[in-house]
Parts: structure tokens; C-alpha cells; sequence
């Protein structure tokens, strides 16, 4: 049996970085074709139920994609089934990912710059503290993990 990769993108706070890496995984894989299910999650319980930050919201429709409507979340024991594969923005997420993870995980967990060959090990910093500069910079990291991944599971598809 085969089932449709199911994509969990996880950061901190789930308002800057992982909302972005969703959005633009949505996009490639719908200009690609791709059928997959793709939602995305804080470590931390900062902001549930909030809206994501107003700049990356801003980077978002400059690229041609609307989070407005995005709630931040945090990650539950059910997303480790749920989920075919969760990816960390950073190190620091990794970690936290791990030591959540209920005793029957199944969903691969990952960085999301290993999708980059030249990125292996990176982390997507964290542009909370910076300016809207660090939220573009973000937009095309993400961006460029998510083509990689969308051609990496199109590949994959039997
Ligand atoms: P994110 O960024 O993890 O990319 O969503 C952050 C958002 C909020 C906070 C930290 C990081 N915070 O401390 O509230």
C-alpha cells in the first residue's frame, strides 16, 4: 500500500519560519503536481492560536502565497503518526522533536536544509530579532529546501 507523503514543518514559535517553510512547500508541490498534505507546528507554546508574524506574512504574498489565515500550533504526540515526515527548521528544533516524540513514532524526522545538498547540518536561522531582510533570506531557504524535497518525493512516488 502506498499512501501520499504527509509534510510537518517545525519551528520555535510556529509564526516565523515554519509557517513559510509550509507555505512555500504548498506551492512547489502544487506547480509540481505533487500530491501531499503539508501543515506546520512550534515547539513551543508561545503562540497557539495566533496568526503568523506580520512579516512573514508580508514575504509570504510578495512570493505569491497567502498565511494569513495560518494558526500557530504546537506539536502533539499524534503528528509523529500522523505525519510521514516532520522536518526541523534548526538544531535546536531537531532536539526538541526528538525528545517529544512518543515511543511509537513513524514519521521520519529530519532537518530541513539536509534537503539541500550543500546545506547538510544547516540551520534556518531564526529572523524573530531581525528585519525584514532576515524574513526574505528565510523565504528563499525555505523555498529552495522545499523544491528539493518536492523533487526528491516526485522521484520517490512508484
Ligand atoms: P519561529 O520564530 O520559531 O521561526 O516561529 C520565533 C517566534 C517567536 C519567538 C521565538 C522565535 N518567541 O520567542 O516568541
Amino acid at each position: 500500500m502506498t499512501s501520499s507523503p504527509a509534510i510537518l514543518f517545525v519551528c520555535l514559535g510556529n509564526t516565523c519560519r515554519s509557517p513559510l517553510a509550509e507555505a512555500a512547500f504548498r506551492k512547489a508541490a502544487a506547480e509540481a503536481g505533487l500530491m501531499a498534505e503539508a501543515d506546520s507546528a512550534g515547539t513551543a507554546a508561545y503562540h497557539i492560536g495566533s496568526a503568523p508574524d506580520t512579516r512573514s506574512i508580508a514575504v509570504a504574498a510578495q512570493n505569491g502565497a497567502d498565511i494569513a489565515g495560518y494558526r500557530g500550533r504546537q506539536i502533539a504526540p499524534e503528528d509523529y503518526h500522523r505525519f510521514t515526515h516532520i522536518f526541523a527548521l534548526d538544531s535546536a528544533n531537531l532536539r526538541d522533536i526528538r525528545r517529544l516524540a512518543p515511543d511509537a513514532a513513524t514519521a521520519t524526522v529530519a532537518l530541513l536544509l539536509d534537503e539541500i545538498d550543500s546545506r547538510r547540518g544547516a540551520d534556518v536561522a531564526d529572523p524573530y530579532y531581525g528585519d525584514a531582510a532576515g524574513f526574505a533570506v528565510t523565504w528563499a531557504e525555505v523555498d529552495a529546501a522545499a523544491r528539493a524535497l518536492v523533487r526528491r518525493l516526485m522521484a520517490e512516488e512508484p
